[in-house]
């Protein structure tokens, strides 16, 4: 099957497919084609050019795309798209004043959603995730990665992640899995925490790998949660089975996490709302990719993180959606765009950047996804009519997606 997008306004995100993470200077840069065509042959893009050098080759189907723009579609690094239920009475609990973390002492937060997964089953976990996907790919996700973590036992941690393999299996889209058995520590194990880790290490994650459930490791490094010596801990026990990590870190203090992760060789440090100095310094020397989560601080109230320092140190950043029922119910990566731009101040081909090519790196997806390539999959964001990309950012909370494709094709919503 041969798909040929015509008489595009602008195809933005062009590049060599050697191309696999923008960093500081760079990611203002977004490398656009204007008046161009796109071939999509078999679910992968062809080749691309202008109209005005173009001898148009035979297609089964024509998309003419006059006025609109195609970019690659969304890369979303960080969601816990998987979960049992809303927490709308907590968020009324918190308008009312109370913090999040009041909240999960009073045994709400992760441990109330720990409690309704431990009762829902394997199919109902399924329909209500794919049906979160395939609304997030109609707004634009073109790749996403799950967390397990409302598990927090064996079984339901191996149920949440046998969910996240049936939705790898049954959707088209690139998904990655990661074990977050350390998000919280259950009721039947408080005060003490040492006990939990070493379910963790020690029952959880041989069976997690012995089933090759996971493709990452994840931890919540806070106070009240676990410390940076879980981390390492965790991150050492994951590198055995040949896991790396993703860590949550820096949402509330700065707690040793992100050095912690570098030491333990992670793929991504997530959220760094907090970021004193030595943790951006730390930053800057490692080949760690910093995960900003802005629909988390809107959501939460949390400060945003220092995107502007990151980028000025010449550090590459990524920008996800953290999709959750508690910090972040939304997987619209449009409107983290808007986000990313208003309260970030990043420019437009700034945040592109962060939540295509760099958000495909940190889910090590950049050579398959997150930018226009020859050989990668046609998985597409083609706009509304408009007359310049920044216009997205700008219509915050209003939609300019007119179709996503993924492998070429549009997915029924
Ligand atoms: O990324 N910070 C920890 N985990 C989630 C929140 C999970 C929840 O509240 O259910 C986050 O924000
Ligand atoms: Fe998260």
């Amino acid at each position: 099957m041969r798909i040929l997008l015509t008489n595009i306004n602008q195809l933005f995100q062009v590049r060599d497919v050697s191309e696999s993470i923008v960093s500081g200077e760079a990611m203002a840069v977004l490398p656009a084609l204007e008046n161009a065509y796109l071939l999509i042959e078999a679910g992968k893009i062809r080749g691309f050019g202008q109209m005005s050098d173009f001898s148009i080759p035979s297609a089964d189907r024509q998309i003419d795309c006059t006025g609109r723009m195609v970019l690659p579609a969304f890369c979303d690094s960080h969601s816990h798209i998987v979960f049992a239920q809303p927490r709308d009475q907590e968020f009324v609990l918190k308008i009312k004043g109370a913090s999040y973390e009041a909240i999960a002492a009073a045994g709400g937060g992760i441990l109330n959603s720990a409690e309704a997964l431990s009762q829902a089953s394997e199919a109902d976990l399924f329909s209500a995730a794919k049906a979160r996907i395939l609304s997030v790919v109609a707004q634009g996700t073109g790749a996403l990665e799950i967390k397990s973590g409302y598990g927090l036992s064996v079984a339901s941690e191996l149920k949440m992640l046998r969910v996240i393999q049936r939705l790898k299996a049954a959707l088209p889209l690139p998904i990655k899995a990661t074990f977050l058995g350390a998000h919280a520590i259950p009721s039947r194990f408080q005060g003490d925490k040492t006990a939990y880790m070493d379910e963790v290490v020690n029952e959880m994650l041989p069976n997690v790998a012995a089933e090759g459930l996971a493709d990452y490791i994840d931890i919540f490094c806070e106070r009240n949660y676990f410390d940076a010596g879980d981390v390492s801990r965790l991150l050492s026990a994951g590198a055995k089975y040949g896991l790396r990590a993703k860590v949550h870190t820096n949402q509330f203090s700065s707690c040793g996490g992100v050095q912690a992760a570098i030491a333990g060789n992670a793929l991504t440090v997530d959220h760094l709302e907090v970021l004193p100095e030595n943790d951006l310094e730390a930053l800057v020397n490692s080949d760690v990719i910093p995960v900003a989560l802005p629909g988390c601080s809107f959501f939460s109230r949390l400060p945003y993180t220092d995107a502007r320092s990151i980028i000025a140190a010449g550090k590459s950043l990524a920008l996800a959606s953290d999709f959750n029922p508690g910090s972040a119910p939304s997987g619209n990566m449009e409107f983290i765009l808007s986000l990313a731009c208003i309260q970030l101040r990043l420019t437009p081909e700034e945040a592109i950047n962060a939540m295509t090519l760099n958000g495909a790196a940190a889910m090590e997806l950049q050579h398959q996804v997150g930018s226009i390539s020859v050989g990668k999959a046609a998985n597409l964001i083609i706009t509304e009519p408009m007359d310049s990309l920044a216009f997205m950012a700008y219509d915050f909370g209003n939609s300019t997606i007119w179709k996503t494709l993924i492998n070429g094709q549009e997915l029924p919503s």
